[in-house]
């Protein structure tokens, strides 16, 4: 298809490749999920419920991605482990913790109701990731050891919380009674207090968290004539408890572990400091740029297909995208403006946005996770004749923009996409509706211009200007942003006007500097007096 001269804006997009032979780790957890248990009632300290569903969707990662061949997690939080060498998406570490941490988000939506069939999500959940760069196999060990430790830690200090606070302590009484104890303090706590023995009385699942891993296990697949079962090994997700994920004796009993990532030699009790540092590094964007966030749908070509999307437009599927966007706004409030179309959306930070510190995958994962969560919450709404018949999930990535005219080129870049795409497939589908083949219609289309390409439009439709007939958001997209309503409030004194703010979707010509003329306060705060 023909190049725009919007496409140098490419050029900006930078390679996150984690280099070979890195064991690259993908952990994600709840944004703000003490927020979202209060709202859901889970119970406290732990929810077994809600542990559960976690894990579930866990397992469901482990068999979406056949690379990802250990998890590890408690509370809020789960650490996926790709097997060593993985090609998976050319080891783009963007790419990867975005699309695991939409999926796993997904899969938290639509198994909601199986684990809770009395409680409504109230509001959308999202989470976060990013990926962890292990060099070799004992710094791997090194961050089991932290993270299993950590659920350790938090879960012996909450369940003494949560129980003195039963007693009738408040909760600043409680945390006054726990600052500075010791591990031994507070089993003691537990024991002399409660009557409870911490290790025997509480569940595995609370104190050592849990482990998915993939076990190989061999399945008949037929009988041979004289009655011989022919058997075919397979990968089978399976979930368990363990005192010490990072020990030898755990590792080196788990063939696949053994294989896919290599043995631990020796025991490990505790994490060295230089370890924790390089879990926790963070990139950071640029400083005083435009911040562009794009998701796109992951095999949507198949996901249309199988939901029986329209050809090649379906509009309930748009407008589930633009709403989806339009909560993204509402939820960031540094989002100044979105840019979607097909299965993709562009979201724009404001320069200035200090959200997340402007930590990259903070932001790519918060987004992303969120839209997803909405994708399926949203999607009876939108499709109410349609049985989501799996989860979808985007990617997402970070690109800075150095000034306004570079990210006006970008959206444009965008735009001029969509109209290219759009015409081509409108040509594609009538000539396929009028009895061309699928390669036949692609061979028709080869080389051939926008005139000649409108030129067939208007001949297979019968009418003039056919392609300008369709509807506005299949040519232009969708544009997203907050706008002034101004409403006639009825009151005493006559019909006052009152303005609002809300996030509107529209669909406009946003390669013209007329839209951004007509809209100043998009883009530059100082005409802006209406956002928060
Ligand atoms: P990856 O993004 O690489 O995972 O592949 P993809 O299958 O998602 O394809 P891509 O993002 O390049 O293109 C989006 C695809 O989504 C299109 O090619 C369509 O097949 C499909 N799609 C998006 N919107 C619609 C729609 O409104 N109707 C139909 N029928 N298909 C759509
Ligand atoms: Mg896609």
């Amino acid at each position: 298809m023909a190049n725009s001269k919007y496409e140098y804006v490419k050029s900006f997009e930078m390679e996150d490749e984690i280099m070979l032979p890195n064991i690259i780790i993908v952990r994600v957890d709840g944004r703000d999920f003490r927020r979202f248990s209060e709202v859901h009632e889970f119970e406290k300290p732990n929810d077994r419920k809600a542990l559960e569903l976690m894990n579930e969707c866990a397992k469901a990662v482990l068999e979406q991605f056949p690379d990802i061949i250990f998890s590890y997690g408690f509370s809020d939080e789960y650490s996926f482990i790709f097997k060593k060498g993985t090609k998976f998406y050319q080891r783009r570490a963007s790419k990867i913790h975005s699309l695991i941490v939409s999926f796993f988000t997904s899969v938290y939506v639509t198994k909601w109701k199986a684990l809770f069939p009395q409680k409504d999500l109230r509001y959308a959940p999202s989470l976060r990731s990013r990926v962890i760069c292990c060099a070799s196999v004992e710094v791997l060990q090194a961050y089991l050891v932290w993270r299993q430790y950590e659920c350790h830690l938090n879960n012996q200090y909450d369940t003494c919380l949560w129980n003195l606070i039963q007693r009738g302590k408040s909760q600043k009484e409680a945390e006054e009674m726990l600052k500075g104890s010791q591990k031994q303090d507070r089993n003691e706590l537990l024991y002399q207090c409660f009557n409870i023995n911490y290790k025997k009385d509480i569940p595995e699942i609370f104190r050592q968290g849990t482990c998915t891993l993939k076990t190989e296990v061999e399945d008949i697949v037929k009988y041979k004539d004289d009655g011989c079962p022919v058997k075919r090994p397979r990968r089978k997700v399976i979930t368990v408890h363990s005192e010490n994920i990072a020990s030898r004796r755990f590792w080196n009993d788990h063939l696949c572990l053994l294989k896919e990532l290599g043995p631990f030699t020796e025991d490990l009790n505790k994490t060295k400091p230089e370890y924790l540092k390089s879990f926790q590094y963070e990139n950071k964007l640029m400083p005083s740029t435009w911040i562009v966030i794009r998701i796109d749908g992951c095999h949507f070509h198949r996901f249309s297909e199988v939901h029986e999307f329209e050809k090649p437009n379906d509009a309930q599927a748009l407008n589930l995208m633009n709403s989806c966007a339009a909560g993204v706004l509402e939820e960031f409030k540094d989002i100044v403006f979105a840019y979607g179309v097909s299965d993709e959306y562009s979201f724009v930070l404001k320069k200035e946005s200090q959200l997340y510190r402007r930590h990259a995958s903070e932001i790519v994962s918060a987004v992303v996770s969120f839209f997803s969560s909405m994708y399926a919450i949203k999607w009876n709404e939108f499709c109410p004749h349609k049985e989501m018949k799996y989860p979808p999930y985007f990617d997402a990535r970070a690109v800075c923009y150095p000034s306004c005219e570079i990210l006006l080129d970008y959206l444009a870049w965008r735009q001029v996409d969509c109209h290219i795409n759009n015409q081509y497939n409108t040509c594609f589908w009538m000539l396929v509706k009028s009895g061309k083949s699928k390669s036949e219609a692609q061979h028709y289309l080869k080389g051939t211009q926008a005139q000649e390409k409108n030129e067939l439009l208007d001949q297979l439709s019968g009418t003039i200007n056919y392609y300008n007939t369709l509807p506005l958001m299949f040519r232009q997209g969708s544009s997203v942003y907050w706008d002034k309503e101004t409403k006639m409030v009825d009151n005493e004194g006559g019909g006052a006007g009152k303005s609002r703010k809300i996030v509107v979707v529209k669909h406009c010509n946003i390669i013209e500097t007329s839209f951004w003329e007509a809209h100043p306060g998009i883009l530059d705060e100082k005409h802006n007096d209406f956002r928060l």
